[in-house]
């Protein structure tokens, strides 16, 4: 599964991209409001630090605006993917963009039917919102299991499922076993992913017993070996 984060923040981005599994990055209106930048230059500069897709979003709601908006985005760099929202018009979007060879990405998606109509439009993603859906109880895995299972009945569509709106390491595991294609996770998580208490505690109890093997010092052991061996 690809990891992909979901920020505007190049700080949290430039830290996730040194972990070496960042595979890309996905933004929206409210994620660029939120840095206070300038959207255009905060695109390129992502697309600067990562070299994978980056996913930018249109704020036409009409087709013509959101396809102009979309062309000129893709100028941007190679790596950006356009984005719109699942809507009549950004279906016509879609086959638009994606007939010009532009990737675009499928947002705001809450039942696996609505994947099905983006698929078709010739998106080359879809973001389902499992959190969002969580939080008015209704089960946002279960979206992500269905329209995999759908995507998985019709590859010709060639679609990838981008699961979104993700609020808890548990979300990843249950995504990443559903065989979602992506998931695009925000900064906050992704820390609860490398900093598991148990694995803290751990380590520390770990150091505290090799502070008793009395000759600790690995590197001046292991060069004292190789030169006792003459190599
Ligand atoms: C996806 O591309 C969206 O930016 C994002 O995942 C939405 O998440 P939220 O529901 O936490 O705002």
């Amino acid at each position: 599964m690809k990891i992909f984060i979901d920020t505007a923040n190049l700080d949290e981005i430039r830290k996730v991209h040194a972990w070496g599994i960042l595979d890309g990055v996905t933004t929206n209106p409210s994620l660029i409001a939120r840095e206070g930048g300038d959207f255009i230059e905060t695109i390129h500069e992502i697309c600067g630090l990562v070299k994978g897709p980056v996913s930018a979003e249109t704020v036409s709601q009409d087709p013509e605006g959101m396809i102009k908006e979309g062309r000129l985005l893709a100028k941007i760099s190679e790596h950006v993917v356009v984005k719109v929202p699942l809507t009549a018009a950004g279906l016509t979007a879609t086959r638009a963009l994606s007939d010009d060879g532009i990737d675009v990405n499928v947002t705001l998606i809450f039942q696996s039917s609505q994947a099905l109509m983006a698929a078709k439009a010739g998106a080359a993603y879809v973001s389902p919102f499992l959190g969002r859906l969580d939080d008015i109880a209704t089960d946002g895995v279960q979206l992500i299991e269905e329209i995999v299972q759908i995507f998985g009945n019709y590859p010709e569509l060639g679609t990838e499922v981008l699961a979104a709106s993700i609020r808890t390491p548990l979300h990843v595991s249950q995504v990443a076993c559903a065989g979602s294609d992506v998931a695009t996770i925000p900064y906050g998580v992704l820390s609860k992913l490398v900093n598991h208490p148990l694995t803290a505690s751990g380590n520390a109890q770990f150091l505290a017993d090799w502070d008793t093997v009395p000759d600790n010092d690995i590197v001046g052991q292991m060069n004292r070996w190789l030169e006792k061996r003459g190599s």
